[in-house]
């Protein structure tokens, strides 16, 4: 993972593009580290300290990926202000979509009216919330569209093998949503965003069926190819290393110090991860939020809901240097700083 990639950060004759709303939601349904004992062979105690998750949401059966982002994004258009019919991009950022074709953004676009955007899917996993926001902080920052409303939205509880202990303690269903706006040195100024990916690195992190390569049929149904597959350890090892060195390009990128940034919100996948990083990066807990414990790991929709709560709260208040961090499958990494 040492190809340089690209960070994108204030470029002369752009406009700077601020985040207007945030929005999430979560399925009611609570699935606890107890309820998963009586499922597989586990313990409270084992996932709380490898992980540090208590608990998860569980979408309900014929609740879809797009129901969940659809409820994320509406209160992110309640919160800037904006109608449905006056979105000209709807970006969602997902690996478990309704369907392989269409787009979960065009259910989504469908389902909440907005007629007037152009609507699609990036595919990134937990980095996928931030891939989403390069992509529309650029089309705002050329002027190519006026506005633009991402989301990240994850029912993983379809794509879990609920026999195996490695994987199925860790995922939960969720989703997080942001509308983009223009911004002439407003509050909510995405300062840079760095993304990279390492497609050698694929089969650590991957769900291996269900694919063209790979398509499920009545001789391999029964061997759970359609869920998530995961080397957990060498995971953990590229995780720390790629959120770290993303963290140090974003923040470089935005003109900043470490000591500059008043907040951290990482993807919420590990605790442990998460420590470590903020331990080499030099970043006091305090400064670094984290509702895994709740929600466990939503992949594309861990920062998106966690940035929604970080600013319901305030927890993110305005004028702080916010740093976004995340890694997923791909292998896929993603950082951003903005100025709250
Ligand atoms: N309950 C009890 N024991 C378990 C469980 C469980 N749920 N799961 C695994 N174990 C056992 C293993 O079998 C192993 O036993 P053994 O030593 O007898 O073989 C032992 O616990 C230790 O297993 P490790 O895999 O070494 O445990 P580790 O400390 O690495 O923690 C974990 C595993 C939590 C998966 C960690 O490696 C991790 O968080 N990895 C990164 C996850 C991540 O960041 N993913 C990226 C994003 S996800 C996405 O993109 C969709």
């Amino acid at each position: 993972m040492t190809a340089p990639h690209p960070t994108s950060s204030q470029i002369p004759g752009l406009r700077s593009v601020r985040i207007a709303g945030t929005g999430s939601y979560l399925p009611e349904k609570v699935l606890t580290n107890n309820d998963l004992e009586k499922m597989v062979e586990t313990s409270d105690e084992w996932i709380t300290t490898r992980t540090g998750i208590k608990e998860r949401r569980i979408a309900a059966e014929g609740e879809l990926t797009s129901h969940l982002a659809a409820k994320a994004g509406l209160k992110a258009l309640e919160m800037a202000a904006l109608d449905p019919a006056d979105i000209d991009m709807l970006i969602v950022s997902t690996i478990t979509p309704d369907t392989i074709t269409p787009a979960t953004a065009c259910h989504v676009q469908s389902q909440i009216g907005a007629t007037r955007a152009v609507a699609f899917d990036v595919s990134a996993a937990c980095s996928g919330f931030l891939f989403a926001m390069e992509v529309a902080k650029n089309a705002i920052a050329t002027g190519a569209v006026r506005n633009a409303l991402i989301i990240g939205a994850e029912k993983l509880s379809a794509f879990v093998n609920w026999t195996d202990r490695n994987t199925c303690v860790l995922f939960g269903d969720g989703a997080g949503a942001a509308v983009l706006l223009p911004s002439e040195n407003g509050e909510g100024r995405v300062l840079s965003c760095h993304l990279g990916s390492d497609g050698r690195q694929a089969e650590l992190l991957h769900i291996p069926g269900g694919g063209a390569a790979c398509p499920i049929t009545m001789d391999n149904a029964d061997r759970h190819l359609a869920t998530l597959t995961m080397q957990g350890r060498e995971v953990f090892k590229h995780a720390v290393n790629a959120m770290r060195r993303a963290a140090e390009t974003a923040i470089q990128g935005a003109g900043l110090q470490t000591t500059d940034i008043q907040l951290v919100i990482p993807h919420q996948a590990n605790l442990r991860i998460i420590e470590a990083i903020s331990e080499r990066l030099g970043l006091a807990s305090e400064n670094v939020f984290v509702n895994l414990d709740k929600y466990g790991n939503t992949s594309a929709a861990a920062i998106a809901i966690a940035m929604d709560e970080a600013n319901r709260s305030g927890a993110m208040k305005s004028g702080d240097n916010v740093l976004l961090m995340a890694f997923g499958a791909g292998l896929t990494w993603a950082s951003a700083v903005i100025r709250w």
